[in-house]
C-alpha cells in the first residue's frame, strides 16, 4: 500500500480551508446530504471514516445518537477535541485499513472525501462492514470516477496512471502540496463493497466546477450492509 497519508503541513492546509471561509460545496451540497441521510438511516451508533478535523459531526443531529470519528492525523484529531469534543461526540486515532473497534458496534458509518485517498478499497470496505451491524446504513461522499477530466483541472503538473491521479496545488504562486488520488470506476467500487457484504442503494453525482461545465465531480453512494 502506498497511500499518502495527511502529514502535519497538509492537515495545516485543509484545516485552513475547511475554518478560514464559507464553502459552497459543504454548504449547499454536504449539510443538507449529511442531514438528510442520518434522519432516514436514523443510526443510533455513528461512526466517521476519516473524520479529519471534525466540520461533519457538527453538520448532523446527535440529539439520541452516538458519535464516534477517526483520523489517522493526530494533528486533525487534535484540532477535532479542540473543536468538537463532547459526552455524544468523541475522536480518535484510527484508520480505515484497521478500525479500532469489534464487530458491529455501529448502526451507521459514514466518510466524506476519503475513498479516493484509499488505494485498497478491498481492505477498507471488509472493515466497514465489520463493525456494522446487519441492516446497518452507510454513506460515501468521494471523487467522481467518471470525472476524471474535471479533477484534473483542479491541479498543476498532472500526472494519471491507470485509476491513479496525482498532481500539484498551486497557490500564492507557488506549489502548495502534491496529491494523490485514487479514481477507483465505479462498477469496482460497488462490487468490492457487495463482495464485503454491503449493497449500494442508490448512487448520486453532485458539484460542477466553478466554470459550471463538464461532469458533476462528487458522488454520494448510500447503501446497507445485507450479510
Ligand atoms: C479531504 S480530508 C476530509 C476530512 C473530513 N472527512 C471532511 O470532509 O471534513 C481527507 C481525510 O481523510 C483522512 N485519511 C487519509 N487516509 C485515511 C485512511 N487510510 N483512513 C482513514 N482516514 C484517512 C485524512 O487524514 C483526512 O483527514
Amino acid at each position: 500500500m502506498n497511500d499518502r497519508t495527511f502529514g502535519e503541513e497538509t492537515a495545516r492546509q485543509w484545516i485552513q480551508i475547511i475554518e478560514s471561509r464559507g464553502n459552497p460545496v459543504r454548504e449547499q451540497d454536504l449539510s443538507p446530504l449529511l442531514r438528510s441521510w442520518v434522519e432516514t438511516a436514523s443510526p443510533k451508533r455513528l461512526l466517521e471514516i476519516g473524520c479529519g478535523q471534525g466540520d461533519c459531526s457538527a453538520r448532523i443531529n446527535l440529539t439520541n445518537r452516538s458519535y464516534v470519528g477517526i483520523d489517522p492525523s493526530p494533528f486533525l484529531i487534535n484540532r477535532a477535541k479542540e473543536l468538537y469534543e463532547s459526552e455524544e461526540r468523541r475522536f480518535m486515532s484510527g484508520n480505515a485499513y484497521k478500525l479500532p473497534f469489534s464487530e458491529r458496534e455501529f448502526d451507521g458509518v459514514f466518510s466524506v472525501m476519503v475513498w479516493h485517498l484509499l488505494s485498497e478499497v478491498q481492505t477498507a470496505a471488509r472493515e466497514m462492514s465489520r463493525v456494522m451491524r446487519p441492516s446497518g446504513h452507510f454513506l460515501m461522499v468521494t471523487a467522481n470516477p467518471e470525472a476524471r477530466s474535471e479533477w484534473a483541472e483542479f491541479y498543476i503538473n498532472v500526472n494519471i496512471t491507470g485509476r491513479c491521479l496525482e498532481g500539484d496545488i498551486q497557490g500564492e504562486g507557488k506549489i502548495l502540496d502534491h496529491d494523490v488520488l485514487y479514481l477507483h470506476p465505479l462498477d469496482d467500487i460497488v462490487s468490492t463493497l457487495r463482495f464485503a457484504g454491503l449493497e449500494v442503494g442508490s448512487i448520486a453525482s453532485f458539484r460542477k466546477s466553478q466554470q459550471g461545465q463538464g461532469r458533476e465531480y462528487l458522488i454520494a453512494i448510500q447503501g446497507m450492509r445485507v450479510r
